[in-house]
């Protein structure tokens, strides 16, 4: 019996943008793994790309191990295609549960490198299109009975060091899923959101390269994290495991806001 059964589940920026790890053939970043994982817990996952042939791979992958997905082509800086997906979603499925909002990207660097363009787009992709994606899925989740929803911010909500329209929409992410966790606890919807930390994910693989040797000194644990341990994290708060969390930022970085933050080297040995 899975954590998720008889739900489900929309994943928005479910595919994998960037090369897999060698020995790999499917890429995997933390949209995708949170796909196959809410599948693999019982989930009828929808798939929302605005690559359809990303969000079809992840659908396919699903399919292949017997799990219930489908794929739907969404751009998410775009309302029209927010309220698309809710609408595939239900069409194919007949109702909504679980939405997690993935999409991020990171473009700009510091205040003065970054152009107002840039600037734009981010606030359009990395927040506007998750008020965007609440706003139309919520009266469906309530209408389902209630469910839950993820936002997908970072470390970088917190932490200085990743260009400044990366930490401000992050930060701002996490006051976008307070104020709806708060106002609709009482619609039995609960909202939570995710900070992940450095981890070894598509994105990272396709804007940085491999990193691992570079990062892992800096991050207590000793490596980055996999997707898969955001996917983990992710699938808890969605389910009835956590069903008296609401309004919470769940840190998943394996030590690194605990320690000394992502800028600085660790100096000490693991003895140290
Ligand atoms: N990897 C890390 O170290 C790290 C750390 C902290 C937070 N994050 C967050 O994790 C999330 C991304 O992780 P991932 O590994 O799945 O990355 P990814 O880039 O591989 O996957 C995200 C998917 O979103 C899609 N996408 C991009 N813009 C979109 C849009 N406008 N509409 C719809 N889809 C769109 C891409 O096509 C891609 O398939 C981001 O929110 C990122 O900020 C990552």
């Amino acid at each position: 019996m899975g954590r998720l059964d008889g739900k489900v589940a929309l994943i928005v920026g479910g595919g994998a943008d960037g090369p897999p790890n060698p020995g790999e053939t499917l890429s995997i970043g933390n949209g995708r793994a949170t796909a196959i994982m809410c599948a693999r817990e019982g989930a009828a996952v929808m798939v929302a790309d605005k690559n359809p042939t990303l969000a079809h791979e992840t659908a396919s992958a699903i399919r292949a191990e017997e799990g219930r997905a489908d794929s739907v082509a969404a751009d998410v800086s775009k309302e029209d295609d927010c309220r698309r997906a809710v609408e595939e979603t239900e069409r194919r499925f007949g109702k909504l549960n679980l939405l997690v909002n993935n999409v991020g990207i990171a473009v700009g660097r510091s205040l003065l490198n970054t152009t107002i363009d840039e600037f734009n787009l981010m606030y359009e992709v990395n927040l506007r299109s998750h008020f965007l994606m609440m706003r139309y899925a919520l009266p469906e989740i309530v209408k389902a009975g209630g469910g839950a929803i993820v936002n997908v911010s970072s470390v970088a909500a917190i932490l200085a060091g990743s260009g400044i329209a990366y930490e401000a929409t992050k930060a701002a992410l996490l006051g976008l899923s307070r104020s709806v966790a708060v106002r609709h606890a009482r619609d039995n919807v609960r909202v939570n959101t995710i900070l992940p930390g450095l981890i070894n994910s598509s994105m990272v693989r396709r804007e940085i390269g491999d990193r691992e040797e570079r990062v892992a000194p800096r991050i207590p644990m000793g490596r980055q994290g996999t997707p898969w341990e955001i996917a983990k994290a992710i699938v808890f708060l969605l389910s009835d495991d956590a069903s008296y969390i609401t309004g919470i930022q769940l840190i998943v970085d394996g030590g690194i806001t605990a320690g000394e933050g992502m800028r600085r080297r660790s100096t000490q040995s693991s003895s140290g």
